[in-house]
């Protein structure tokens, strides 16, 4: 088969088996096979071979059982990395590099900040926060020893070891401050929202990064004792949630609460200085 004729045939087995974006996610496997990019396959001018083609067929059937394409790839781009994911942690996603941005504004000009990422799943956050802060000095924790696992495997894969330290537990447990920054991307699925999501996330992402019930007001009120003065806590919310959360941070005694919409124009950041 040539690249083209490849990805007709993956499109079409993929989109048989009912998964939206057949065609993208056709690209993406078959240039994945060729060790290519994307943008490359059009003008390849090899066929597939034997071999090939059988791992293409085993990797579509895979995405065709709605495996998350990313598991299916087995790694994904998150900023200016390339992490190792799979079904241990969420898969990281655009709008948490909102997140980071968000973060990395505040850190504008902080020579040596020290900063937690609380639930750090792959190691996204802490793992861009140290790539593109050098002189950042960042810790990351989770309550999933799984989730650790593979945040440690992205540490050594960035070349980042020795600026990034993994700490297993509840939150902040077992983290000594002062801090200058505390983020989190928390779960913030509500129960009765999980049966309707897409299979890849409901089936494929572990349970405990997609519902923790009252871990952001947890979250900010542990984050006050352990915040510099004019340190800064950024938090990740769910859609329609910016609201509630800055009137927490309110009343749990924050100050300059403010709101950041993701590049899909949702309100997907709130970050806040306690009083
Ligand atoms: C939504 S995922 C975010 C993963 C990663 N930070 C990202 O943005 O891709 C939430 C993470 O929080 C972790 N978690 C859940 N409850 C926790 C708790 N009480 N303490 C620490 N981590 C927790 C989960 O294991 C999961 O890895």
């Amino acid at each position: 088969l040539t690249p083209r004729e490849a990805v007709r045939d993956a499109e079409r087995r993929l989109a048989a088996a009912g998964v939206p974006g057949a065609r993208t996610d056709a690209e993406i496997l078959v240039s994945h096979v060729l060790g290519v990019s994307r943008s490359a396959l059009p003008v390849l001018d090899r066929g597939l071979m034997p071999e090939e083609l059988a791992r293409l067929r085993a990797l579509l059937e895979r995405r065709g059982r709605r495996e998350p394409l990313q598991h299916v790839v087995g790694e994904w781009g998150f900023r200016r990395l390339t992490l190792a994911v799979d079904g241990r942690a969420l898969v990281p996603r655009p709008e948490t590099e909102v997140v980071v941005e968000r973060c990395l504004e505040f850190l504008d000009g902080v020579e040596a900040p020290r900063v937690v990422d609380v639930g750090t799943g792959s190691g996204a956050i802490a793992l861009a926060l140290a790539d593109e802060h050098p002189g950042a000095r960042v810790s990351a924790t989770d309550a999933s020893p799984e989730a650790l696992a593979l945040a440690r495997e992205n540490v050594v894969r960035t070349g980042l070891a020795g600026r990034v330290d993994l700490v297993e537990g509840d939150l902040l447990a077992g983290l000594v401050g002062p801090f200058d920054l505390v983020v989190a991307n928390p779960p913030y699925v509500a129960e009765d929202e999980l049966a309707g999501l897409e299979p890849e996330v409901r089936d494929h992402d572990p349970r405990e990064a997609l519902v923790a019930p009252g871990i952001s007001e947890r979250l900010a009120r542990e984050a006050i004792g352990v915040l510099n003065p004019g340190g800064r806590l950024v938090l990740e919310v769910g859609d329609d949630q910016a609201r509630a959360v800055a009137e927490l941070l309110t009343a749990l005694g924050y100050d300059d609460v403010t709101v950041t919409r993701d590049l899909a124009g949702v309100e997907r950041v709130v970050d806040a200085t306690p009083a």
